[in-house]
């Protein structure tokens, strides 16, 4: 009996022991520095940039539109009206015509 609960001392004292061990270790925070690359896929400046900005790049990047072909102003107000009834995209009424008229002027038609 005695040897028994010895030994199980021993078993939890050593299972005990090891995490502790390794916590020890797993503290030592270094401090690192990153650079993280600039995106080359930002939307060109325009009246309206603001707004897009806010409102279309929550769920993807600016590449999504900018790798899109020149399209007239009533495929962006088709495109928009499915981000918004489609994907749901949080897109107040107002701001719908602010963004058709940036996207036709900066990937419209030339
Ligand atoms: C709620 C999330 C959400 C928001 C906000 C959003 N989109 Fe999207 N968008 C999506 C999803 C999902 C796709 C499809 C992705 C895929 O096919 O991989 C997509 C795809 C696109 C595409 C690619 C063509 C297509 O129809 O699939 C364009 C262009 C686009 N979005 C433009 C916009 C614009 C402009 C806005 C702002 C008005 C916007 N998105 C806001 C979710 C969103």
């Amino acid at each position: 009996m005695m040897r028994k609960t010895t030994f199980s001392s021993l078993v939890v004292g050593i299972a005990l022991a090891v995490p502790l061990a390794q916590a020890k270790e797993r503290i030592a925070l270094k401090s690192v520095s990153v650079t993280f690359p600039q995106s080359k896929n930002s939307l060109p400046d325009g009246p309206g940039l603001a707004t897009v900005q806010s409102n279309c790049l929550s769920c993807h990047s600016a590449g999504m539109i900018l790798v899109q072909p020149p399209m007239p102003q009533t495929a962006w107000a088709a495109e928009v009206a499915k981000m918004r009834n489609v994907y749901k995209a949080p897109v107040d009424e107002k701001d719908v015509p602010t963004i058709v008229r940036y996207l036709a002027a900066v990937k419209g038609p030339k």
